[in-house]
């Protein structure tokens, strides 16, 4: 591999994992951890028409509310079916998923 081809992949290189840690880390956590099989690709399905809409609400109030339910906080019996799942995800990482679902109806204004 000649110079000029080695910063080209490097470059290329460099924008596909910036780009992942930037802007795809909350979806792609929000997706790996099955939180869309229940409250939809976008945060705008949930499951049960009684469930709540996840985009478009602050991030802070979403962190929250999960590390809630996480830690029995918010033990309604609606979230104890999230419990479980929730218990193996980290304040940081609900932060991330968080500021993703904040900007995800706005990515996807069409249902
Ligand atoms: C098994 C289905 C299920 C899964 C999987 C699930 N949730 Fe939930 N989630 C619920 C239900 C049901 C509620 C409503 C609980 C209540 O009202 O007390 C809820 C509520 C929430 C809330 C509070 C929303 C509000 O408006 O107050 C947040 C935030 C949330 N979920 C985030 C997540 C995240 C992040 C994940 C993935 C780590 C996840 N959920 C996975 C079912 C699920």
């Amino acid at each position: 591999m000649n110079t000029t081809c080695f910063k080209v992949f490097l470059f290329i290189f460099g924008l596909l994992i910036g780009n992942r840690l930037v802007f795809g880390s909350g979806e792609r956590l929000y997706m790996e951890k099955m939180c869309h099989t229940c409250h939809g690709v976008k945060g705008n399905r949930p499951m049960a028409p009684n469930w709540p809409k996840l985009c478009g609400q602050t991030k802070q109030y979403l962190q929250e509310q999960a590390i809630y339910i996480r830690d029995g906080k918010r033990a309604t019996p609606m979230a104890a079916s999230m419990k479980a799942l929730v218990s193996t995800v980290t304040d940081e990482e609900l932060m991330k998923i968080a500021t993703y679902l904040e900007q995800a109806c706005a990515i996807d204004e069409k249902p």
